[in-house]
């Protein structure tokens, strides 16, 4: 997740194995359990469609994502029902990219064919065209995960959770996004920035080898490489939502309940996100300021 699913809290990893299936819902019957997330387990998919819990969050998402489809973005998936407490989506094919075993300090152990720059540039391609779509909607229902309300002058409604983890991959391009919990207001910038942080990504020297980059001195050409994708055309003017966009981050934690020392280990987490990139904030703009 937008290091949303990545908060180093109690709701931590689940596996497959701790799914507890009801009804037709369950993967008999032909039916496949997809790999569980961090936050979602019991996704269950039949042929092209996949049956998904749902939360309170879930009527807005599906307005978003009907007007999504309806404004020509092919990128995420369509609603086709409710099926008793679950959502009917659309199955996206392709690879979904994920390492079940990140935890947080550490580098996102993720197939090679994410760190391309050819799928740099297409995940920020993808996202200016979910922008695109999203410009304009005016949602009825907006009581969204965790920012409930109508989007702020200047916003617009972003899918809340881009990552990798949450990207499909066909032939190593991304084509969709999925899991669209956290779908709710953000500005274009904000958003492009989160997403910066994680398809870059952004994270210290010894975390972008962990993660199997050779060369972690091109980190300030990849931001500028995504962010010029993406069309921004002042590629500076990502540096200082780098630092804004975790602060809306830290607005999600009340919603994901984590405890007191839970939200604690997450308010560290983003601290130490807040140190580095102030720290390498002037080489950024600097970098940047060139592109
Ligand atoms: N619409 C979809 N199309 C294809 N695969 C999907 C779709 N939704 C979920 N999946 C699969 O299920 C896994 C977990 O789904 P996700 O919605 O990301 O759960 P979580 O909320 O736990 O992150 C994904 O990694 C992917 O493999
Ligand atoms: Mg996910």
């Amino acid at each position: 997740m937008r290091e949303l699913s990545g908060f180093p809290v109690a709701w931590g990893k689940r596996k497959a194995s701790d799914t507890c299936l009801v009804g037709n819902h369950g993967a008999g019957d032909g039916g496949e359990l997809m790999p569980a997330g961090r936050m979602t387990s019991g996704i269950v998919r039949r042929g092209d469609r996949i049956w998904r819990p749902m939360g309170p969050w879930s009527p807005a998402v599906h307005e978003y994502l009907r007007h999504l489809e309806s404004a020509g973005f092919g990128g995420a998936p369509r609603v086709l029902g409710i099926d008793d407490d679950r959502e009917v989506l659309t199955y996206l094919p392709g690879e979904v990219a994920a390492d079940p075993d990140w935890q947080p300090g550490h580098g996102h152990r993720l197939p090679a064919f994410t760190r391309t720059e050819q799928a740099l540039r297409e995940a920020a391609r993808l996202l200016r065209g979910l922008h695109d779509a999203a410009a304009g909607f005016e949602p009825v229902r907006t009581g969204y995960r965790f920012h409930p309300h109508p989007p702020l002058p200047g916003e617009i409604v972003c899918h809340g959770d881009l990552g990798p983890w949450n990207t499909v991959y066909r032939d190593g391009i991304p084509v969709g996004f999925i899991d669209w919990d956290g779908a709710g207001p953000a500005t274009p910038l904000a958003d492009l920035a989160a997403a910066a942080w994680v398809f870059v990504p952004l994270a210290p020297a010894d975390q972008l080898v962990e993660a199997g980059f050779d060369r972690p001195d091109d980190m300030a050409a990849r931001l500028a490489v995504f962010v010029t994708a993406y069309g921004l055309t002042d590629p500076a003017s990502i540096v200082p939502e780098l630092a804004n966009c975790l602060l809306t981050v830290t607005e999600a934690i009340k919603y994901l309940a984590p405890g007191a020392a839970g939200a604690a280990d997450s308010l560290e987490h983003v601290a130490r996100r807040l140190r580095w990139i102030d720290s390498v904030a002037p080489m950024l703009a600097s970098e940047l300021g060139r592109a």
